[in-house]
C-alpha cells in the first residue's frame, strides 16, 4: 500500500471528456420518473429480510490518496445474493406478473442478473429459463439451478444467449424480464433501473448530510450507471461529478459518448469483469447517460486480484471487505486518476473531495474469487 502514490503501475487505460456534458434532472427524471423508484423501493424494501447494504469508509485508501472521504457502497451483502443485481431482475419479475403464476419467465445473463430472475421466480412459485454463453461459469450456472431455474448454455457469447433466449421465448410464449433495452423492449429494462435506483435512495440516508462530490459508477450495458444518476436527481441536492468506468477491452459507453450516438464495439478479449464485458449501452440508459456523464474512463483487468486483495486484507478500510472483479474498477480508477496530476486538477480531485464507489458484487463467482484472492 504505500507504493499506490507513487507507484506507476496503477493506472488507467484512457480518459473522455463528455463534451455534451448538460445534467438535466427533468431530462432525467422524465425517463425514469420518481414516483417509479419512489414504488421501487416501497416494495422491495417490504421484501423478507430487506435491510441497506453498508456504506463503508475506505479510510486507509483515502489515508494514502488524501481526499476528505471515500465512501464504498457494499452489496456483497445484498440479500444473500452478492450483488446489486438482486434488486433489478427480481423485481421486474414481480411487476410483470402481477401475481399470474403460469407466466414462464426467461433471461440471457452474465450471471448475477439471471441469478436475481431466477430468485425472484422462485420467490414467487414460477418457472424459469436461463440463457448463459460458454463465458459464464458453471458455477454461476450452479447457483441458479439452485434457486429452480433450468440453465440453457448457448455457444458463443452473451449476444448469441440473449439471441436464443428471444428466439425460444417468442416460439413458446414466454416472459422475457431482460435488463437491456432495445426497440419495443423497454418497460422491464426500466423496472430493472428502478429497482436498482434503492442504492441512491439508502446511500442519501446513510450519508449524514454529507455532499458526495464525485461519483464513480462500473457499466456493463449502462443500466446500474443510468439508475444510480436517476436516483442522484431524485435523492441528492447536489450534482456530484459523474464518472463511468468500464473494461478497457468494452467500452461501449465510452467510444458511444465519443461519436456521439450509440456505437456497437467489438469485444477482442472477453474482460475478467464478466459483468461488464459489454458491446453495446442500452437504449434506455442510454438516454440518460449521453449528457450526465461528465467523464469516461478505462481500466485494465491487471489490477483486479491486487485491488480484491487489498479490499479483502483490510488494506484500504479497517474491516476486510469482500469485493468481486466488478467491484474493482471504481477503485482502480480512482487511484489511476491520482497517480495523473493533470486529470486530477481537471476533474477537481483533491482535499476536499467526498467519493462514492460502488461494490458492485461480492463473491458472486466464488471459484473466481479465490483464485483472485490467490494469485
Ligand atoms: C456484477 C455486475 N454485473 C453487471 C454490471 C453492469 O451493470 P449494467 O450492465 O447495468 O451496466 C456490473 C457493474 O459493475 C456488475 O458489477
Amino acid at each position: 500500500m504505500k507504493t499506490i502514490n507513487k507507484d506507476n503501475t496503477w493506472s488507467i487505460s484512457s480518459f473522455l471528456e463528455n463534451k455534451k456534458y448538460d445534467f438535466s434532472k427533468d431530462n432525467i427524471l422524465d425517463i425514469l420518473p420518481a414516483k417509479d423508484m419512489d414504488e421501487a423501493f416501497k416494495i422491495i424494501s417490504k421484501w423478507d429480510n430487506y435491510s441497506p447494504t453498508p456504506l463503508i469508509y475506505l479510510n486507509k485508501l483515502n489515508k494514502k490518496l488524501k481526499f476528505n472521504k471515500i465512501f464504498y457502497k457494499d452489496e456483497s451483502k445484498r440479500f444473500n445474493l452478492k450483488s446489486f443485481k438482486a434488486l433489478g431482475g427480481a423485481y421486474a419479475v414481480e411487476k410483470v406478473t402481477k401475481g399470474n403464476k403460469d407466466i414462464i419467465i426467461s433471461t440471457a445473463t452474465a450471471g448475477n442478473h439471471g441469478r436475481s430472475v431466477a430468485w425472484g421466480s422462485k420467490k414467487l412459485g414460477l418457472k424459469c429459463k436461463i440463457f448463459i454463453s460458454e463465458y459464464v461459469s458453471e458455477f454461476r450456472a450452479k447457483v441458479m439451478r439452485s434457486f429452480g431455474a433450468n440453465v440453457i448454455r448457448v455457444k458463443g457469447n452473451y449476444d448469441n444467449s440473449l439471441k436464443e433466449c428471444i428466439k425460444q421465448s417468442k416460439q413458446n410464449n414466454w416472459q422475457i424480464v431482460q435488463d437491456v433495452a432495445w426497440e419495443d423492449y423497454k418497460l422491464v429494462p426500466k423496472l430493472t433501473m428502478a429497482g436498482y435506483s434503492v442504492m441512491m435512495k439508502e446511500i442519501s440516508e446513510q450519508i449524514n448530510n454529507e455532499k458526495i462530490s464525485h461519483i464513480i459508477l462500473q457499466a456493463g450495458v449502462g443500466g446500474m450507471a443510468a439508475a444510480m444518476i436517476a436516483g442522484i436527481a431524485r435523492y441528492l441536492d447536489n450534482v456530484p461529478t459523474i464518472i463511468v468506468v468500464e473494461p478497457e477491452n468494452a467500452a461501449c459507453v465510452l467510444e458511444s459518448i465519443k461519436a456521439d450516438k450509440v456505437e456497437k464495439i467489438s469485444i477482442k478479449k472477453e474482460s475478467l469483469m464478466g459483468g461488464m464485458s459489454c458491446d453495446e449501452v442500452s437504449l434506455v440508459p442510454w438516454e440518460i447517460l449521453k449528457n450526465s456523464v461528465s467523464h469516461c474512463v478505462t481500466v485494465s483487468d491487471n489490477y483486479i486480484s491486487k485491488t480484491v486483495k487489498s479490499l479483502a486484507n483490510c488494506e484500504f478500510s479497517d474491516k476486510g471487505i469482500v469485493g468481486g472483479e466488478c467491484s474493482t474498477p471504481g477503485i482502480i480508477s480512482l487511484i489511476g486518476m491520482s497517480n495523473d496530476s493533470k486529470i486530477k486538477k481537471k476533474i477537481n480531485l483533491n482535499e476536499s473531495s467526498n467519493i462514492l464507489l460502488f461494490g458492485c458484487e461480492g463473491d458472486a463467482d466464488e471459484e473466481l474469487y479465490q483464485k483472485l484472492l490467490t494469485e
